[in-house]
């Protein structure tokens, strides 16, 4: 369990006045109305609600994968609502790591190949000291050489929490990453997830059905009729 000061901390993440509806052909959900909160450096924040509650959009909002239909979401001084896709691509790649429930690897490249794919992209080099800790905490050394059909769930998600953070992103987003594993690994993957967080000081905001994931974040935020109770 972490216990990280952030009292004084910048804040990262500034959303204001959000709205956000979805309409299909017969009728319009208002996901949120006006919702604004801010998060603070550092701070690693638990998001529970019940299904339908909205957290994935939530978490789609903040990554830029989707746009509210009003109000301002700022990322470490940056607007992303005012972003076009182009300048929106390179800062999601540049300042986010996201993690998926079903891990979204890429089947075609082993576990070292899938870690430095965003590194990559941002013209990192593979690996470096901060990686191969990241490696380690991880527990993957004797599993880089894999491809994703070759590793169990907890294995895959310990690479795409890997690749999430590799890059050395301001903000890591997560949607319920421990969802389909067993208790025990979920355990375990939640211990490494928050000890490789705690190499760079990463921001964090992890949904979960789950209050015994719950605990190994600073705090939990509930999302109740469209707003948030911290
Ligand atoms: N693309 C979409 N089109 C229409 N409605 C959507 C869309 N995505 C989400 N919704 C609706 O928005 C609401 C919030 O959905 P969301 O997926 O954010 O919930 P959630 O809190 O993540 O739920 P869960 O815990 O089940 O994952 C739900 O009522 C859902 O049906
Ligand atoms: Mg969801």
């Amino acid at each position: 369990m972490t216990n990280r000061c952030t009292q004084g901390a910048r804040k990262l993440i500034s959303a204001s006045q959000i709205r956000k509806t979805y309409t299909d052909a017969s009728n319009t959900i208002t996901v949120f109305d006006d919702l604004s909160f801010t998060v603070k450096a550092g701070e690693t924040i638990a998001l529970m609600g019940e299904s339908g509650a909205g957290k994935s959009t939530l978490l789609h909002l903040l990554g830029g994968f989707d746009q509210p239909d009003s109000g301002t979401i700022s990322i470490d001084g940056h607007t992303i609502t005012d972003m076009k896709d182009g300048p929106l691509s390179r800062f999601r790649r540049q300042h986010l790591g996201m993690i998926f429930q079903q891990y979204n690897l890429i089947p075609s490249l082993c576990a070292r190949d899938n870690i430095s794919f965003v590194r990559r992209l941002n013209g990192l080099c593979a690996e470096d000291e901060f990686t191969r800790e990241l490696i380690s905490v991880l527990k993957l050394e004797q599993r880089l050489d894999h491809y994703p059909a070759q590793l169990s769930g907890g294995e895959q998600q310990r690479v795409a929490i890997a690749r999430a953070l590799a890059s050395r992103p301001s903000m890591i987003l997560a949607d319920e990453p421990t969802g389909n594993l067993d208790e025990r690994t979920a355990n375990q993957v939640m211990e490494q997830l928050m000890q490789a967080v705690a190499l760079h000081n990463s921001t964090l905001l992890l949904v979960t059905h789950s209050a015994q994931t719950a605990d190994y974040l600073n705090s939990t935020w509930h999302l109740e009729q469209g707003q948030l109770q911290c």
